[in-house]
C-alpha cells in the first residue's frame, strides 16, 4: 500500500545521520557535561560543537544559544524572562492573535496576574501589519513577539519590518523560528531579534530538544532555577545525545535548505494547483510568502475529522487546521483570525511536505485528496450550509 508522510509540520523523522551522530552519547559517551573527568569533558566538547553549529546558522554567538527541551519551553521562557526582568519598566506585551498555544497561553497567564497583552490581528492571509506593532507599542511595552512563520497556514511574517520597530522604540523582540528554522532563512541580526525560539523535532532532528537564543546584553531573566547550567541560565543536567542530534539536524538543514526549500515549495505549488480546482476549496494562508512544505486549505461541506481518517484509511498522514486535538468542534484561532467562518473552517485541513517526500507522492496526494474530497461530499448531501 502507498503510504506517504505529509504531517512534517507537527514533526519529522530522525534523519540516518543525526541518528548515528547521537547513538555513542547514549552508551559509550555517557558522561554529565558539567564533570571534570574525561568523560564529562567529551560530553561538554560534544555540547559546544552543537552549539557553534546552531549558532552559526543563525549568525548568532555560541554564548547566545541557551539548550532547552523544545519550543515550547523556549516561548515560555522568552515571555516570562522578558517579563520578568523588565517589569520595572512597565507590564504589557504585544504579540499577535495567531501565535502557537505556547505563546498564547503563556501571554494570558501573564495577564492573570495584571499584565496587558495586546493581541494584534492578522489579514485575511494571516500578515501581522508592522504599522499595528508600531502603533500598539506604548511607554510601558518590554516585549514584542510575533511569530517567524504560522504553523497552521504557513504564512511567514514580516520580522524584518517589525524587529526593527521594537529596536527603534527599544523594546525586546522575541520570535517563534520553529517552523523556519533550516528551510528558510533565519538570521538574528536581519531579523532585528533579541530572542528567538527553537525546535529540533521540526528539522530532522529529535524530540524533547530546542533552544533559545538570546542576545547579548538582552535583559532576560532565568525562568528555571536549580543549577549553572546554560551560563547560568537554566537548570538541568543537559540531554546530550539530543543537543548533539539537533547540532547536527542543523548542520545539514543549513547545508541543504538552498535545494531543499525551492523542491519543496514547487511540489507545493502543484498541490496547491491541483486543490485550488476542486469546487468550494479555499486556499489558506498567504500564495507566496508561506512555507515551503505548507498546504492548507478548507474544503465546504467536509468536515476536517472525516477527511483526515479517510485519507489515512489510503496511506496518508495530514493533519487539521481547524480542530483541536481536545476533539472540541471548536474552529482554531488561526482560522478564526483570518475570517474563516466556522463552516468553512471545519473542512481544514494542513498537508506538510518534508525531506523524503518525492514526485510520486505529489501525484498520490493530487489524486487521492480530491477523490475523497468527492466522495465524502457525496456520502453527506446537502454539500452546502445554508446560507442567507
Ligand atoms: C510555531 C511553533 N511553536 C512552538 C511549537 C512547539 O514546539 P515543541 O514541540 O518543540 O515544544 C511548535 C510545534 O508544534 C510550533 O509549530
Amino acid at each position: 500500500m502507498t503510504r506517504v508522510y505529509a504531517d512534517h509540520g507537527a514533526t519529522t523523522g530522525t534523519d540516518p545521520r543525526v541518528l548515528d551522530a547521537m547513538l555513542p552519547f547514549f552508551s559509550e559517551k555517557y558522561g554529565n557535561a558539567s564533570s571534570v573527568h574525561q568523560w564529562g569533558q567529551e560530553a561538554r566538547a560534544a555540547v559546544d560543537v552543537a552549539r557553534e553549529q546552531i549558532a552559526a546558522g543563525i549568525d548568532a554567538k555560541p554564548a547566545e544559544i541557551v539548550f532547552t527541551s523544545g519550543a515550547t519551553e523556549s516561548d515560555n521562557f522568552a515571555i516570562f524572562g522578558a517579563a520578568y526582568a523588565n517589569e520595572a519598566n512597565g507590564r504589557h506585551v504585544v504579540t499577535s492573535s495567531i501565535e502557537h498555544h505556547a505563546l498564547l497561553e503563556s501571554c494570558r497567564f501573564l495577564e492573570s496576574r495584571g499584565w496587558e497583552v495586546t493581541y494584534l490581528p492578522v489579514d485575511s492571509h494571516g500578515v501581522v501589519d508592522p504599522d499595528d506593532v508600531r502603533r500598539s507599542i506604548r511607554k510601558d511595552t518590554v516585549l514584542v513577539s510575533i511569530m517567524h512563520a504560522n504553523n497552521e497556514i504557513g504564512t511567514i511574517e514580516r520580522i524584518t519590518e517589525i524587529g526593527r520597530i521594537a529596536k527603534e522604540q527599544g523594546v525586546l523582540m522575541h520570535t517563534d523560528a520553529a517552523q523556519t528554522l533550516g528551510i528558510v532563512p533565519v538570521h538574528v541580526d536581519d531579523l532585528s531579534v533579541d530572542l528567538l525560539s527553537m525546535s529540533a523535532h521540526k528539522r530532522y532532528g529529535p524530540k524533547g530538544v530546542g533552544a533559545l537564543y538570546i542576545r547579548k546584553g538582552a535583559n532576560v531573566s532565568r525562568v528555571q532555577h536549580g543549577g549553572s547550567h546554560e551560563r547560568n541560565r537554566r537548570g538541568g543536567t543537559e540531554n546530550v545525545p539530543a543537543i548533539v542530534g539537533f547540532g547536527k539536524a542543523m548542520q545539514i538543514a543549513f547545508a541543504s535548505m538552498g535545494e531543499e526549500g525551492p523542491r519543496l515549495a514547487r511540489m507545493r505549488d502543484a498541490l496547491v494547483d491541483v486543490f485550488s480546482r476542486i469546487d468550494g476549496a479555499h486556499l489558506n494562508g498567504h500564495p507566496s510568502r508561506r512555507l515551503p512544505g505548507n498546504v492548507n486549505f478548507s474544503f465546504e461541506g467536509v468536515d476536517s475529522e472525516s477527511i483526515l481518517m479517510a485519507l489515512d484509511f489510503q496511506g496518508v498522514a495530514a493533519s487539521s487546521g481547524s480542530a483541536c486535538t481536545s476533539g472540541s468542534l471548536e474552529p482554531s484561532h488561526v482560522l478564526a483570525a483570518i475570517g474563516r467562518p466556522p463552516h468553512i473552517a471545519a473542512g481544514t485541513i494542513r498537508l506538510s511536505l518534508g525531506r523524503w517526500n518525492t514526485l510520486e507522492d505529489v501525484a498520490y496526494l493530487s489524486r487521492v485528496v480530491p477523490e475523497v474530497i468527492t466522495s465524502l461530499r457525496g456520502a453527506s448531501r446537502p454539500v452546502s450550509p445554508a446560507r442567507g
